[in-house]
């Protein structure tokens, strides 16, 4: 894969995939007469999954400072499946719903399918590194053993999650949302 669109490398969209993007600035979306419903509820999910994880690092980090409270371990268990859950389903629905009905509508950017396929692809193997690591830290805790290393990597893990959603969220936002500014696609 090119380092240009390599999720773990990247610093952003690549100049060429932003014909749309530089056209639609962010600050344009909310009030453009093509912003519609369904797109609105979509970014909605990019920001209630940057919530959920948010408070994952949050615990975390508490946790390791001794100050986190009784329930540390049923809520990580709790919010890390859901957020595994949904994001996969998240996943799954762009992939085989949205992005096949985006990707013919303007060839100048149908790369840019491409490198969110790739960030799907190298998210699912942090997404199984961010369950592996979930699993030590509440084996530790249900065994009564000390859970201080398995939450040191924990959190190591959860905020590299956090800056590789980050990306992908902010770039696919920046794919899509100009997408449908600038043809009002009807997506069902
Ligand atoms: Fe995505
Ligand atoms: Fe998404």
């Amino acid at each position: 894969m090119e380092t240009e669109f390599d999720l773990n490398l990247r610093q952003g969209l690549p100049p060429h995939l932003r014909v749309l993007a530089d056209k639609f600035p962010r600050t344009t979306w909310q009030g453009h007469p093509n912003f519609s419903q369904l797109t609105a509820f979509w970014l909605d999910r990019h920001v209630m999954f940057r919530q959920v994880l948010t408070k994952l690092v949050d615990d975390t980090q508490l946790h390791l400072d001794g100050k986190s409270g009784p329930r540390y371990g049923a809520e990580l268990s709790r919010y890390t499946g859901f957020f595994l859950d949904q994001l996969h389903s998240h996943h799954g629905i762009e992939d085989h719903h949205y992005f096949p009905q985006f990707k013919p509508l303007d060839a100048r950017v149908a790369r840019a399918f491409d490198l969110l396929d790739g960030d799907h692809h190298a998210l699912d193997g942090h997404l199984h590194h961010l369950a592996e690591a979930t699993n030590a830290v509440l084996r530790a805790l249900q065994s009564g053993q000390p859970s201080r290393d398995s939450a040191a990597q924990l959190l190591a893990c959860q905020e590299g999650f956090t800056r590789f959603l980050d990306r992908h969220l902010c770039d696919e936002e920046e794919v899509i949302v100009p997408l449908v500014l600038e043809y009002a696609p009807d997506i069902g």
